[in-house]
């Protein structure tokens, strides 16, 4: 793919030399609101949810789009998706504040969480949001909270860890014997058929085999280990599913030489491996139901952010701007690349490579590592692309930096949807006792 096509996938695209994001001047927004700010481009989340659903809905009628809140749970992001009619799957009691909030309505919303407290159990039976357990053990928990409050016991579904995991780093494979999610195979039939016992009537199934899978193809060994659990556990104990959920870690082209997740393969080895299994099967029509996070909102964000300073050392360049690893930790983390682009084009500048580096304390704060960009000035922009899944989320306050705003675009108007922190954020729920007072 074209570079300049690429770019414009991403709603990106330099006019008169200066770069635009959703058609909005990227000097004129960091100009308006300062540096480094999140910018999120409305339109993109809209469209990315219209294709992925319209490709679901053109295979399988009966489907859902669950977004998963921990990739950006900002309320104006919940707000835009759940006017496009998409559910939404949490990973804690923080993110089904988040998802009520905005009024969000708990049979929109699954409680796939981990490690799960009683606390956890409790809130999710009292407010009625369906919940993916992770464990047998949690099972006989959750049948007791129903018990003890005399509630009628709602679906249930439990996370099978089908082995097979795919992602673009090993933190975020989560299927295999030695992952610490779901249950294996061998405790499938154990887990449902307790279920029935304890009382539970309707039931579902649920993967999530790992983030950041690019090429559709990494899906095959785990679907087809999972239809065939499905298959078996349906064979031998009578139950009927409701639904039957794939995850999410649908991957996104971060880097200019990578093409988009191909929908139409994953179309044929996810969608139509499970539409085959209830066409022939006796599974009634469950409903067919992903789970993406990065997919709806990666390409919607970018980060602007200012040069500071411009650093030679003899041996290496450093362009040192203000956005670290406390605004996108990523890099840091997982090694993650970010595509960073200078908001003034200067294509007439000499070429050079930089090490793009943030201003916290450690010298693994680089956003990106020996980009090659056109000479970089003191004072001038940069574009941090890709920002919207895992970014704002996962910031921090290290070296007590207070968090970044940011700001919407909807049809070519900005509006700040976050304000930034302050410093009195920073010690606001600080208290110091008596004797060191
Ligand atoms: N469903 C479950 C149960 C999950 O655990 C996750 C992500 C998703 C869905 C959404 O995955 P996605 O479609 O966004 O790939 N911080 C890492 C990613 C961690 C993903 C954790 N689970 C990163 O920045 O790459």
């Amino acid at each position: 793919m074209e570079y300049a096509e690429w770019l414009k996938n991403k709603d990106l695209q330099y006019k008169d030399g200066i770069l635009h994001f959703a058609n909005v001047n990227t000097i004129e927004m960091a100009e308006e609101y300062g540096t480094p700010i999140y910018v999120i481009n409305e339109e993109m989340i809209r469209k990315m949810y219209r294709d992925l659903k319209q490709t679901l809905d053109s295979i399988y009628e009966r489907n859902s789009i669950y977004f998963a809140v921990k990739a950006n749970s900002s309320l104006s992001v919940l707000k835009i998706l759940n006017s496009e009619g998409a559910s939404f799957d949490c990973t804690s009691t923080g993110e089904i504040h988040e998802c009520f909030k905005v009024g969000i309505p708990p049979e929109k919303i699954f409680f796939t969480g981990n490690m799960f407290t009683n606390e956890d159990l409790k809130f999710a039976v009292e407010y009625k949001v369906h919940i993916n357990l992770d464990c047998i053990s949690q099972l006989r928990r959750l049948s007791k909270i129903y018990d003890d409050l005399e509630l009628e016991k709602q679906a249930i579904s439990f996370r099978i860890n089908p082995e097979f995991g795919a992602g673009h780093h090993s933190h975020t494979i989560t299927a295999g014997k030695m992952i610490k999610f779901g249950i294996l195979e061998d405790q499938v039939i154990e887990a449902y058929s307790l279920a029935k016992e304890l009382g539970f009537k309707r039931f579902g199934t649920h993967i999530h085999i790992g983030s950041g899978i690019l090429n559709a193809y990494d899906y095959e060994k785990a679907v087809e280990k999972y239809l065939t659990i499905i298959t078996h556990l349906t064979d031998v104990i009578n139950i009927k599913l409701e639904f039957i959920d794939f995850g999410g870690g649908l991957g996104i082209p971060y880097r200019p030489e990578e093409d988009p997740l191909d929908l139409g393969i994953y179309k044929d080895v996810v969608v139509e491996r499970f539409k085959d299994l209830v066409t022939r099967g006796d599974l009634g029509e469950p409903c067919f139901i992903i789970e993406p996070g990065r997919y709806l909102s990666a390409e919607s964000s970018i980060i602007l952010a200012q040069i500071n300073t411009v650093k030679d050392n003899g041996y290496k360049k450093f362009a040192g701007i203000n956005a670290g690893f406390n605004t996108l930790i990523r890099p840091t983390m997982y090694g993650s690349y970010h595509h960073i682009i200078p908001c003034l084009e200067n294509q007439e500048r000499d070429r050079i490579k930089y090490d793009v580096v943030g201003p916290i304390c450690e010298s693994g704060d680089v956003i990106g590592k020996e980009r090659v960009i056109p000479e970089l000035k003191e004072e001038e922009y940069l574009a941090i692309l890709d920002a919207g899944a895992y970014g704002f989320v996962m910031s921090s306050l290290y070296n007590s930096r207070p968090r970044t705003a940011e700001i919407l675009i909807s049809n070519g108007k900005t509006f700040k949807i976050r304000q930034e922190e302050t410093y009195e954020d920073l010690y606001r729920n600080q208290r110091i006792p008596e004797h060191l007072k």
